[in-house]
């Protein structure tokens, strides 16, 4: 029988979320990307896309997190399902410095809010400071010290918070910036009343769409690589 013991309030802080579910399922289309890959995951919370990563035959699995619960927890998640994975406490890039990887993954608080909690997650969850881009520019700044020849990065990209300025931050690194996939999230209105106005204003009708009381976003699935190494 399926054991759904009741999850802990830091446990259940870390849930996986529809973002969570769209990167899994983009990864799982990219199995040869995947598979005797050297991946890390930036941000890694609860440990599940290591655990999927893991799955589809990953060789190593690294992953940083800003928050000690998600390092403990992620941890004992990627023992119980076997996989020797490597994690770390710390902030962004400096627990990795000097280290390349194959894959790097990332679904990064990046959405346009203070730091605050919301929806029973910690402040550090999902926002991505006024505009959205906090950690997504150091992000994408940092990746080519951290790609090994053929590498590439895939992530979650909100399309509210400017791809083009993604993609142009990539390319002055030498990097390329492809949408692999696009799908509507719902934002529940207890997060759309966080959100920056001037960003909401910007984008409503654009990249939210809004129905009665229903609002959805756009959220793309991008892949950042070294020119010339699409696939
Ligand atoms: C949106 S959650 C994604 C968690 C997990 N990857 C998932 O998809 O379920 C963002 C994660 O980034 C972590 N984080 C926030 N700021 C960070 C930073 N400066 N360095 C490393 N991790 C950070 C948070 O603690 C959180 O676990």
């Amino acid at each position: 029988m399926l054991d759904i013991a009741k999850p802990s309030p830091a446990t259940a802080a870390l849930r996986p979320s529809e973002y969570t579910a769209t990167l899994i399922h983009v990864l799982r289309h990219r199995s040869e990307c995947v598979k005797d890959a050297k991946v890390l995951e930036m941000g890694c919370g609860s440990g599940v896309v290591l655990a999927a990563l893991g799955a589809m035959g990953a060789a190593s699995l690294s992953g940083i997190d800003i928050e000690d619960e998600a390092v403990r927890s992620g941890r004992s998640l990627l023992r119980e399902l076997g996989h020797d994975a490597q994690l770390f406490h710390g902030d962004m890039w400096q627990p990795v410095a000097g280290c390349r990887f194959d894959l790097i993954v990332a679904n990064l608080p990046h959405f346009p809010m203070e730091h605050i909690e919301v929806a029973g997650r910690l402040p550090t969850w999902s926002s991505g400071g006024s505009d959205g881009r906090e950690f997504l520019d150091p992000f994408i700044e940092g990746l080519a010290d951290h790609f090994t020849a053929k590498a590439r990065a895939v992530l979650t990209h909100n399309a509210f918070v400017d791809v083009e300025r993604s993609r142009s931050l990539a390319a002055r690194r030498g990097l390329a910036l492809t949408i692999l996939a696009s799908v509507l999230v719902h934002i529940p209105n207890e997060k759309l009343a966080l959100m920056t106005p001037s960003v909401l204003l910007t984008e409503e009708g654009k990249s939210i769409h809004r129905y009665g009381p229903h609002v959805f976003a756009d959220l793309h699935i991008v892949e950042i690589s070294p020119v010339g190494t699409q696939s």
